[in-house]
């Protein structure tokens, strides 16, 4: 069996996730996803959550392409998560080009093609900005 692990916060899923996850999952037979937790995200990563990180797990455990939601909680468990889990193929965007070639030495890295012109951020500034727009009536 060819294990497959990613990273990310996963905030308001989108189809930019979903299209990252399922080609995660078609380089393996079983996707592993690494979800940052609110701690990590608020004291690390600068970043407040719509969805708590329970209510993230949630969801995606729900999706049929992943097999296993597990927390990261610092920068620095990766080496021991590919070790733990039996990690063949290290994935992420390619946002992250490059970022994560240390771990070439424990397993594959692949950086897969972001999607063009969503991200949480983008659609968190959509939604403001549909219920900031004054009324005309
Ligand atoms: N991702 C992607 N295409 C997008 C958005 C995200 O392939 N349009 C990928 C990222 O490269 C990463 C994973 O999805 O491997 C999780 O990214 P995350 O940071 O949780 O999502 P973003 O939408 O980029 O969130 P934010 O705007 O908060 O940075």
């Amino acid at each position: 069996m060819k294990r497959v692990l990613t990273y990310g916060t996963y905030d308001l899923l989108h189809y930019g996730h979903i299209n990252l996850l399922k080609r995660a999952r078609a380089l393996g037979d079983y996707l592993i996803v690494a979800i940052s937790t609110d701690e990590f995200n608020k004291n690390m990563k600068n970043k407040v959550c719509v969805q708590s990180y329970e209510e993230r797990k949630t969801i995606l455990e729900s999706l049929r392409f992943v097999d296993l939601v597990i927390p990261e909680e610092n920068w620095e468990q990766k080496i021991n998560d590919v070790k733990l889990y039996h990690v063949d193929t290290f994935c992420m965007g390619s946002d992250w080009e490059g970022k994560f070639d240390f771990l070439k030495e424990y397993c594959e890295v692949v950086y897969l093609p972001r999607t063009e012109g969503i991200s949480t951020t983008q659609r968190k500034g959509q939604v403001i900005q549909m219920f900031s727009t004054p009324k005309i009536s």
